[in-house]
């Protein structure tokens, strides 16, 4: 799988010839000027939950692109009344097979309301599973123990998870999260665009290193092959 980072919890993952882009938050991202949020493809997007944060570019990027958007009812449905037809709502514990593979759309443990002040449904995260490998994107959560369900229902490659804290997860957390989820290879996200979420870097992959773990930085705009 290649995975690009393009800053805050905007990734996307090439996926048995599909793009999967997730949480699209670029054009209002300091931190990703020099990220050109059009030449960004996907087939899919995938929204966590309904915070700025993660949907600033949905609207733009569906309607360029023509993608689905995968997210819950309430933020699909917000979606669909901007004039994006595409779309497939789930909610908790709900699985679908698309061409690329299985999402499972889990519980994350934060809030969620859409930029307008719609309510957004329940946050949530994915579980991802294909014969090209699978992985977990966690939305922003805090630890929570229903990750060790994620744990217990297949082998992951790899897991995106928040590692900021303030507003999710922290380090510590995180770290904890990966046990839960029995996976040690894990990306971290949502760090550093805010001042309130800003991180030692070093400090941070040293400390997933203490306990046999690895923690990837992806530079924004930057592929790597997981
Ligand atoms: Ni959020
Ligand atoms: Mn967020």
């Amino acid at each position: 799988m290649k995975f690009t980072f393009y800053g805050h919890a905007c990734f996307s993952i090439h996926l048995k010839g599909e793009n999967l882009l997730f949480d699209p938050f670029i054009t209002p991202n300091g931190k990703a000027k020099h990220v050109d949020v059009n030449a960004i493809s996907s087939d899919y997007i995938l929204v966590s939950h309904g915070h700025e944060d993660h949907v600033a570019d949905a609207e733009a990027i569906a309607k360029r692109t023509g993608a689905t958007i995968i997210s819950n009812f309430e933020i699909v449905s917000w979606f669909q009344g901007k004039g994006i037809e595409k779309g497939h709502p789930m909610n908790f514990g709900g699985s679908w097979n698309f061409n690329f593979g299985k999402v499972k759309y889990v519980k994350a443990d934060h809030s969620s309301v859409l930029p307008d002040g719609t309510y957004g449904g329940n946050p949530g995260g994915f579980i991802v599973t294909s014969d090209e490998g699978n992985f977990y994107y966690a939305g922003d959560t805090a630890l929570h123990l229903d990750m060790k369900l994620t744990g217990e229902y297949q082998k992951l490659d790899f897991a995106v998870l928040p590692i900021g804290d303030n507003f999710t997860m922290g380090i510590e957390d995180a770290i904890i999260a990966s046990d839960f989820i029995k996976c040690d290879k894990i990306i971290g996200v949502h760090y550093d665009t805010f001042p309130y979420i800003e991180i030692n870097h070093e400090e941070a992959k040293r400390k997933f290193a203490e306990k046999g773990k690895e923690l990837i930085l992806v530079e924004i705009g930057q592929t790597i092959n997981i």
